[in-house]
């Protein structure tokens, strides 16, 4: 088993020989320096600033609005809190679907000013060239397949995806499309389990799911999902850990009515 002692520093590398081992990967996303802190020192392999702080941090309906400066913002806290952990930031919708070099601009901000270890960009070979111009200005990139946020709008709605005989081959080919061009993974969001581990299969690089069944090499999940911050939001793949809305709420009231009965501050908290 992968333990804190065996991999001091996690790396790309290492996710590959995880892979090659067969161990698996956990992976949490992480928006701000003191979450991110606990993650790292709980042992989390890679830490995913993900757009989806758009949803949890900012209250957006979509991961659609949130800025490359919004995103910089929160890597950089994270980058302050880490030192095992690999840290991967996403790309966020509008920086790099259109034109490679606009990509690696946004690559190279996320990299200089975030201090971050890696990228994850959505889409296969509609977006390859932009994953190759960053990959050889030497940063390593992570692709994401299947349900890709940022192409909600298209999508119209969040269900599983890759149901059909075509898209399941498509999402096959753009895998092996983005292994060719150098990824160091991909993670396969919200698709069959079975076409998770078939992909999971074919390509030698670590895949990491979530909604995708056990098959692949890893696991990642929205930390305010899986900690029960989030209330409404449960997909039949989520599992919850924790119920923290409720524990959280209940300390607020418990400390306004401390409060409203001046019960505190008592003789032991004052000067
Ligand atoms: O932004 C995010 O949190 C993600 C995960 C859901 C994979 O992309």
């Amino acid at each position: 088993m992968a333990n804190k002692e065996v991999y001091s520093k996690i790396t790309t590398h290492v996710l590959q020989e995880m892979k090659l081992k067969g161990e698996k990967i956990a992976m949490l996303t992480a928006y701000d320096f003191s979450m991110a802190r606990l993650l790292d020192e709980a042992g989390i392999e890679v830490i995913l600033v993900g757009d989806s702080a758009s949803n949890v941090m900012a209250g957006h309906k979509t991961t659609v609005p949130i800025t490359l400066n919004d995103m910089i913002y929160h890597a950089s806290s994270v980058m302050r809190a880490v030192s095992r952990a690999l840290v991967v930031v996403d790309l966020p919708f509008g920086t790099y679907q259109g034109d490679s070099l606009e990509a690696l601009h946004s690559a190279i901000r996320i990299m200089k000013e975030a201090g971050a270890n890696a990228v994850k960009m959505e889409g296969g070979i509609e977006i390859v060239d932009s994953v190759k111009r960053i990959l050889s200005a030497g940063i390593p990139v992570i692709g994401h397949l299947g349900l890709t946020p940022q192409s909600i709008h298209k999508f119209g709605t969040y269900v599983v995806r890759a149901t059909e005989e075509n898209e399941a081959k498509k999402l096959v080919e753009d895998a092996l499309v983005l292994e060719k061009a150098g990824c160091f993974g991909i993670v396969l969001e919200k698709i069959p389990a079975k076409l998770a581990t078939e992909v999971t299969q074919k390509v030698k690089i670590p895949t990491i799911g979530i909604g995708a069944g056990n098959g692949v090499d890893g696991q990642v999940l929205v930390l305010h999902d899986m900690l029960g911050i989030t209330q409404k939001f449960s997909p039949r793949f989520l599992r919850r850990y924790h119920n923290l809305s409720e524990e959280i709420k209940g300390s607020v009231q418990t400390y306004i009515e401390d409060v409203k009965s001046v019960s505190f501050p008592n003789d032991r908290e004052q000067y």
